[in-house]
């Protein structure tokens, strides 16, 4: 969800003012999805290297975190949405990870969409975990090397249990991954555009969906 900063510059605002736009549209996103019949969508709101920002922003999107969990709850949950979180969000403040693991425990029996939102998330992290936990496996005699194949580190990775990446979705004109989905992303099609996030709105959604509905997919066959 690139491009909120550039998007509040624009309009001489703060940065905050970009994140809060950026929620908002977050917000579109999900709905616009949803009535698309995408099974699950995942946003990436906050990596394991944003810790590097200023205090004062991590606090803004820690707040917006907050608000929009207690506020969006009861019609996500009324619209059938499953949530799921990849990363660690135990690292956030307590009373957001409590907050975050209820939402998270209260939907998972919803089965018509699934929100992943992916907080102090880097990919290069989630593969460390996942190989630990197998390496723990094989140091306990559960598991045997030869047995690791795809579908284990599928399994031990955050992802388990979601659908195969099918489109990743760049905003504001970036043309990197940033550590998001290594793994997934493996056959996934990507789109860059450069709307900037908050701009981002249910057309540019239907548009995206268009565009990944005329690519050809091979996965590496004719
Ligand atoms: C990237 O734009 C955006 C982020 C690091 C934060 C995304 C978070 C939200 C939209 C709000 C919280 C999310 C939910 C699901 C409630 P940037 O700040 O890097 O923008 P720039 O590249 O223009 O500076």
């Amino acid at each position: 969800m690139d491009g909120n900063g550039r998007w509040a510059k624009a309009r001489g605002l703060p940065r905050s003012a970009g994140h809060r736009a950026g929620a908002e549209a977050a917000r579109k996103a999900v709905r616009a999805a949803g009535e698309a019949g995408v099974e699950c969508l995942t946003l990436y709101a906050f990596s394991s290297e944003n810790w590097r920002r200023p205090a004062a922003e991590i606090s803004d999107l820690t707040g917006l975190l907050r608000f929009y969990v207690q506020k969006e709850l009861d019609s996500l949950h009324k619209e059938g949405i499953r949530l799921k979180i990849l990363g660690d969000h135990k690292a956030f403040e307590s009373d957001v990870a409590r907050l975050v693991d209820d939402a998270v425990a209260r939907t998972a029996g919803n089965d018509r969409m699934t929100v992943a939102i992916a907080l102090n998330y880097g990919a290069r992290g989630e593969l460390v975990q996942a190989t630990r936990r197998l390496a723990g496996e094989v140091a306990r005699g559960t598991l045997e090397p030869d047995q690791i194949d795809e579908e284990r580190i599928e399994a031990a990775l955050d992802t388990h249990g979601l659908p195969p990446l099918d489109l990743l979705i760049r905003t504001s004109g970036e043309q990197r991954l940033s550590n998001f989905l290594l793994w997934q992303a493996a056959y996934a099609e990507l789109l860059f555009v450069d709307t900037l996030w908050p701009d981002f709105d249910g057309e540019a959604m239907r548009a995206a969906l268009s565009e990944y509905a005329r690519r050809e997919r091979r996965y590496g066959g004719l």
